[in-house]
């Protein structure tokens, strides 16, 4: 078959359904007003996404979803991502965690820099693309040995370093296992080795245990949660044992007489004693945690760029082959189920304590059960309480409050932002609702059809609006205090990704559109105070494409 090569180094526009570009000069206009206030000592930057291009390549033709997209995230702030339908904004997010789905999507170009690690390292050679001659249809090679490498590689990026709340998040959690199965999960990927040395340690013949069991009991039996709770963590505390704590906590708060209670206690506590066979597994689950972190290691290392560490990542992958195999016998479903139990308790408590970080009401029963028989906003928590455990650098949360009443609503903003105090993580806050931008972003950036067409600090977007799109999506959003002005909407549609309008792509519905800007791609300006735009009507200092 005749075709060309096209590297994803090409211009965008070089694929079918772009556009070329033709040259005409921008209007003299006057400048628009600028701000000229200086930024303040902003945090450093942890995230930085450049020039980032994802296709959907279908029947149809290629859908330019992302079309050099940049913005940055920062240390402990909140970013705003906002849009109408379809502009691509979900897509961003996924190209971020690299879970675009392919095929259709790939990623064709750009940069996703987390810290000093390029999280598209080697993506040119995962996949080339080939146009036949005469025809719009792209022939993708994929290779996918170097894509199981890359997957391989952000397995030690996702969930650690970049967490994400899906826009659909019942569709995230897997309808067949448990809450407590699927959150347990994700502690034991992100702190394996530290809760099975914790289990070690646990210490249920201590002296103390005994009168502090004593104390739950009289607690619980007072019905004084505060106590209970003073009580349950000081008896956690005398056994080195948080998930006792945790038990001992909802065993006490149980309607059941002190005699019942006591029983159930020292039940929970002589739980606490492993026998041989247990530690040997336990011991064996370490290994293999421990493998697991120095492989990701490696791969990080490999992100950023290191050629030298391929031989250690495949001598890890095979001691964690090997040590499977030794113990292949855990994989018979009877024995595996005897030899996970202490952990599967461990696990089971600790899930309660972090659903208890995320406020859900009795979490013990929530832990219990299956995704369909959870609200949204508790398959919200779940998934948040998931994002949390690993305490991640960037977040990305996907219209995390759509869909929620307001109280819920306002719940789940607070979790956000006490996770950006308590952490510093970097949130990039999907939504449509301008209202909750205002209240919690610190920083918002504007898409349209696949690309970022102004970005500001919060409060001098909302002030100075320059692009007519965002002046457009302002003026949609109903005021409290100017009860007497009518709501314009932005006529017209958000346009087709495979063909979109040439130059500007808001120029249909722009009514400040100009000639040139049907022919150019409008270029990026600062328009002053860390405020960007891409449109002909500012004149401002280039800043990009
Ligand atoms: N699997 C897919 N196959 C083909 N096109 C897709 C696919 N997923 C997304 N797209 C296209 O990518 C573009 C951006 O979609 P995206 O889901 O990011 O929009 P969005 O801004 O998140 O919209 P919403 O606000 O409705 O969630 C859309 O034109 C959509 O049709
Ligand atoms: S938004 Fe686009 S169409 Fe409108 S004036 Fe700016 S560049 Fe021109
Ligand atoms: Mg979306």
């Amino acid at each position: 078959m005749s075709g060309a090569a096209v590297r994803p180094t090409l211009p965008a526009d070089d694929l079918p359904g772009g556009r070329a570009p033709a040259v005409v000069a921008p209007p003299s206009l006057p400048d628009a007003a600028r701000a000229a206030a200086p930024s303040a000592e902003r945090p450093p930057v942890v995230l930085d996404v450049q020039d980032l291009r994802t296709f959907f390549f279908t029947y149809e033709g290629v859908v330019r979803a992302l079309d050099g997209v940049s913005f940055q995230l920062r240390h402990g702030e909140t970013t705003g991502l906002v849009g109408e339908t379809g502009c691509g904004k979900s897509v961003t997010a996924l190209s971020i965690s690299r879970l675009v789905p392919d095929p259709p999507g790939r990623i064709f170009g750009g940069k996703i820099l987390l810290g000093s690690v390029d999280l598209l390292h080697g993506l040119a050679s995962e996949a080339t693309f080939q146009q036949t001659k005469g025809s719009r249809r792209i022939r993708i090679r994929r290779s996918f040995r170097r894509i199981r490498a890359a997957n391989a590689r952000m397995e030690a990026v996702r969930g650690r370093r970049i967490a994400m709340i899906f826009q659909e998040p019942s569709q995230a959690l897997n309808p067949v296992f448990s809450i407590a199965n699927q959150v347990g999960e994700i502690l034991f990927l992100h702190h394996g080795p530290a809760i099975i040395d914790a289990m070690f340690a646990a210490t249920p013949q201590a002296p103390g245990v005994g009168p502090a069991l004593e104390a739950v009991v009289a607690a619980g039996q007072g019905r004084d949660r505060l106590a209970l709770r003073a009580a349950a963590d000081a008896l956690g505390a005398a056994a080195h044992s948080s998930r006792l704590a945790t038990e001992a906590f909802y065993l006490g708060q149980g309607t059941a007489g002190a005699s019942v209670q006591r029983r159930q206690l020292q039940d929970a506590v002589r739980r606490l004693r492993l026998g041989r066979g247990h530690r040997r597994y336990l011991a064996h689950r370490k290994r293999l945690a421990v493998l697991r972190e120095q492989l990701n290691q490696v791969h990080l290392a490999e992100l950023g760029g290191d050629r030298t560490v391929g031989p250690q990542a495949r001598r890890l992958a095979r001691r964690r082959f090997r040590e499977r195999l030794t113990h292949c016998y855990y994989g018979i479903v009877g024995v595996a189920r005897w030899a996970r139990g202490p952990l599967d308790r461990e696990l089971f408590w600790r899930v309660v304590r972090s659903l208890e970080g995320v406020r859900i009401a009795n979490p013990s029963q929530v832990a219990r059960g299956y995704p369909h028989e959870l609200s949204g906003g508790m398959i919200q928590r779940v998934m948040i309480a998931m994002a949390l455990s690993g305490e991640p650098d960037v977040l990305l949360a996907d219209e995390p409050t759509t869909a929620l009443d307001v109280t819920i609503q306002a719940q789940i903003l607070e979790l956000l932002e006490d996770l950006r105090r308590r952490v510093g993580t970097a949130i990039l806050l999907i939504t449509h609702d301008l209202a909750v931008v205002a209240e919690v972003a610190d920083r918002v950036c504007v898409m349209y059809a696949g690309q970022i067409i102004e970005q500001a600090a919060v409060r001098d977007l909302f002030e100075r609006p320059l692009h007519p799109y965002t002046q457009g999506l302002l003026a949609s959003v109903p005021r409290i205090d100017q009860p007497e002005k009518s709501l314009k909407g932005i006529g017209g549609y958000v346009p087709d990704l495979i063909a979109p309008p040439s130059g500007c792509r808001f120029h249909p519905r722009c009514p400040h559109a100009m000639p040139v800007c049907k022919v150019n791609k409008p270029p990026t300006t600062d328009e002053g105070a860390e405020h960007t735009v891409a449109c002909y009507l500012y004149h401002g200092p280039v800043v990009g494409k």
